[in-house]
């Protein structure tokens, strides 16, 4: 019809993380971030526009095959509706969502799926946009989407404004992994959207937060260019508490660790001690993703497999960044 597309996208690890907006509304964030797209960890998403019928306002949406309303709904038709603006178009959406991730994850990461949206609806509606003009659309779904336009590493420049929040590739010398070590594939009590927020507006550490984080970016991008793989993974590792301690010095405080949490940072910390590259880092729930490199990530893997039994443990190499499909 030309009014309909379909693209995929993997889902990011930041390891500089974002963490609190400067605006809300368009999601500019407080600080710049450097992320890493992971393979296997993929959302496929079909758009089509319904240009024939008379617009009722409502979208449709369905992940994984059932039908979503809501917050979910709302959210995608939000950025539906910056699509339809761009385009000039005024059409009623069906949008339909398959994760293909090859475990329950708890990591149905929003990431991978506002940067499939963007792209399969921007296609849809017939917009040719760049990959920074992606980028920032994405950005418009779901902050940390703006990286998953971009294979491998990329990096978020945080911006005053729209025009100027939007993520770009890094090349990265090094074969860089993700463990993950699966602590709980249970939901977040609290999203990350109103933990941000908390953190920013109460916790006392927050200004010291986004000060360290800018130092911490300018060596994590300077251990990168050097190849410096320990250094890059000491600064990703501290980033990550950094973060965290904002968040638990929050008022009311937001804690996603569990005690298999500690109990994986722990293991993490001996695998490193036994002369491994393996630097954690940890999102808005309590799996721990361990930063390694591909030659040594099958140790790794099996390090922390035989350190913490009962836990399921992933390892993942770098993955591409968005593509469109023809179907
Ligand atoms: C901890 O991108 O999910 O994963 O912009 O409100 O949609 P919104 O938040 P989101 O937050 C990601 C937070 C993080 C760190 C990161 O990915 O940089």
């Amino acid at each position: 019809t030309g009014y309909h597309a379909v693209a995929s996208a993997n889902a990011n690890i930041a390891l500089i993380k974002y963490w609190g907006k400067a605006d809300e509304a368009l999601i500019i964030p407080r600080m710049s971030s450097l992320s890493l797209t992971l393979a296997d960890l993929e959302t496929t998403t079909s758009v089509s526009f319904d240009r024939s019928g008379r617009r009722t306002g409502h979208d449709r949406l369905y992940i994984d095959d059932s039908e979503r309303e809501g917050k979910a709904l709302q959210r995608v038709s939000a950025l539906l509706d910056v699509v339809r603006d761009m385009a000039g178009m005024d059409a009623d959406a069906v949008v339909s969502s398959h994760n293909t991730m090859p475990y329950e994850a708890g990591l149905a990461s929003s990431s991978s799926a506002f940067a499939a949206l963007a792209a399969a609806a921007s296609h849809a509606a017939g917009l040719q946009l760049d990959e920074r003009e992606l980028s920032r659309l994405a950005r418009r779904g779901s902050g940390s989407a703006c990286r998953s336009v971009y294979g491998g590493m990329a990096l978020w420049h945080a911006g005053h404004d729209d025009a100027s929040s939007y993520a770009e590739h890094i090349d990265c010398p090094l074969d860089l992994a993700i463990v993950v070590i699966l602590v709980s594939g249970e939901q977040k009590k609290i999203p990350s959207r109103e933990a941000m927020r908390r953190s920013v507006q109460t916790s006392a550490l927050y200004d010291a937060w986004v000060r360290s984080g800018a130092d911490d970016l300018e060596q994590a991008l300077e251990a990168v260019k050097l190849g410096d793989v320990a250094r890059l993974g000491a600064i990703v590792q501290s980033n990550s508490l950094g973060m965290h301690a904002t968040m638990m010095t929050a008022r009311p405080p937001v804690m996603y660790w569990l005690p298999g949490s500690v109990a994986a940072l722990q293991a993490v910390d001996e695998v490193r001690q036994g002369g491994l590259n393996a630097w954690a880092t940890m999102d808005a729930g309590p799996n721990v993703k361990v930063l390694t490199t591909q030659r040594e990530a099958a140790r790794v893997e099996h390090d922390l497999r035989a350190a913490l039994p009962g836990f399921e443990v992933h390892s993942h190499v770098a993955g591409p960044g968005v593509r469109l499909r023809t179907t």
